[in-house]
């Protein structure tokens, strides 16, 4: 396997010009279109053409349509020296970055996240994604992006109460970082672009600090970034949520099944839970109540998650403490006994 290389981080406060990349081809999400000033820009470039965002454009199916466009696009620039330049959320993201890891047995890759998701942690690391039928990301390659532009601008695009939906995402970052970070975040009673924007950079430093430990996955490091992504995933689903309010839930559910099972002691739960940004976050929805209800259908969606199961045991996230996450086997129907405990 090669080496991996880790990918060189970029802020920006503007957006990037053509000048800066090597003959570049830029795949992006055609909501973008939508803010004069990206729209302006994307089309500043002469090599670029637009996708629908989200699941079905991770569908393998998918594949050959693209390749073929690439062609064709890569037939007019009479060159082969491509870098294929991903501009969107995780899922143009995901998709771009597998396509550019296969075509011509790869091609230079820059990521622009238009999400906060992706900016703090889908474009970082170099997992890239597929789907095969109804299974998430089972087909994928790790290819880290050269560069990972962050752009303020384009970051500012989104509506504000994005925000809101990011929040599992950085309580999740910071509970496993621990130490300054959950100080920090522990601290604050909301969250907004601008402060969001000022978090950046440590949040997406924690992913490195763990990626660069365990790159390939191979020694159980990088699992901690599933920390509340087992219910969160099967709530994402169920309730049709924001992944970053499902991972809220998760979160929560997580931390309770720590206490449990007495990994976290029942004051580090009331001291975690106390912070006002997952307790308003928690309380703007009822979604967990109505998601165990359906504890079969929690019950198919936890084993539906392949990646996770082996012979019925998922691989959970559970903390000790801020900063300390561990990584136990449980089977699912520990996880249903536990979710059908919770509602008592
Ligand atoms: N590769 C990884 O390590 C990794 C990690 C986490 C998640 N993921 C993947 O990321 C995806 C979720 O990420 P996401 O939430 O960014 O998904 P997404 O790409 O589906 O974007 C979510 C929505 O936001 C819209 N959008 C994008 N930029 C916008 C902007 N600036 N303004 C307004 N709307 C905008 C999109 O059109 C879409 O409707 C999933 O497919 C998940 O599997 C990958």
């Amino acid at each position: 396997m090669a080496d991996f290389i880790r990918s060189e981080v970029v802020y920006l406060t503007g957006l990037p010009s053509e000048q800066t990349f090597e003959n570049p081809i830029v795949i992006f999400d055609r909501k973008l279109l939508k803010s004069e000033r990206s729209k302006k820009w994307l089309e500043s470039f002469k090599f670029c053409y637009a996708v629908e965002a989200g699941e079905k454009l991770k569908q393998i199916e998918s594949l050959q349509f693209h390749v073929d466009k690439l062609l064709s696009v890569v037939e007019k620039m009479q060159t082969k020296k491509i870098t294929l330049i991903a501009v969107g959320g995780g899922s143009v993201g995901d998709f771009v970055g597998f396509l550019a890891s296969v075509f011509k047995r790869g091609v230079p890759l820059v990521h622009i996240p238009s999400t906060w998701l992706a900016a703090m942690d889908s474009a970082h690391g170099g997992k890239t994604a597929l789907n095969a039928g109804a299974y998430k990301n089972q087909i994928g390659t790790f290819y880290p992006a050269q560069k990972v532009i962050i752009s303020r601008a384009l970051l500012y695009t989104q509506p504000p109460e994005r925000v809101t939906e990011a929040i599992g995402e950085i309580l999740k970052t910071a509970l496993l970082a621990g130490g300054s970070l959950w100080k920090q975040i522990q601290a604050e009673s909301q969250m907004d672009q601008k402060k969001l924007w000022t978090y950046l950079p440590q949040l997406i430093q924690y992913k490195y600090k763990i990626v660069d430990q365990d790159p390939f996955e191979k020694k159980g490091i990088r699992y901690f970034l599933n920390f509340g992504h087992t219910f969160g995933h099967a709530f994402e689903l169920s309730e049709k949520i924001p992944h970053g309010v499902a991972v809220n839930w998760g979160l929560w559910m997580a931390l309770k099944f720590s206490v449990a099972k007495k990994i976290l002691s029942k004051n580090d739960f009331l001291a975690i839970s106390e912070s006002a940004l997952l307790k308003n976050n928690l309380a703007s929805s009822k979604i967990v109540i109505k998601g165990l209800k359906r504890a079969k259908s929690l019950s198919a969606l936890l084993l539906q998650d392949k990646k996770m199961s082996e012979k019925g045991l998922v691989n959970f996230v559970f903390l000790k403490k801020p900063g300390q996450p561990q990584v136990l086997k449980v089977s699912v129907k520990e996880l249903l006994e536990f979710s059908e405990w919770i509602q008592e």
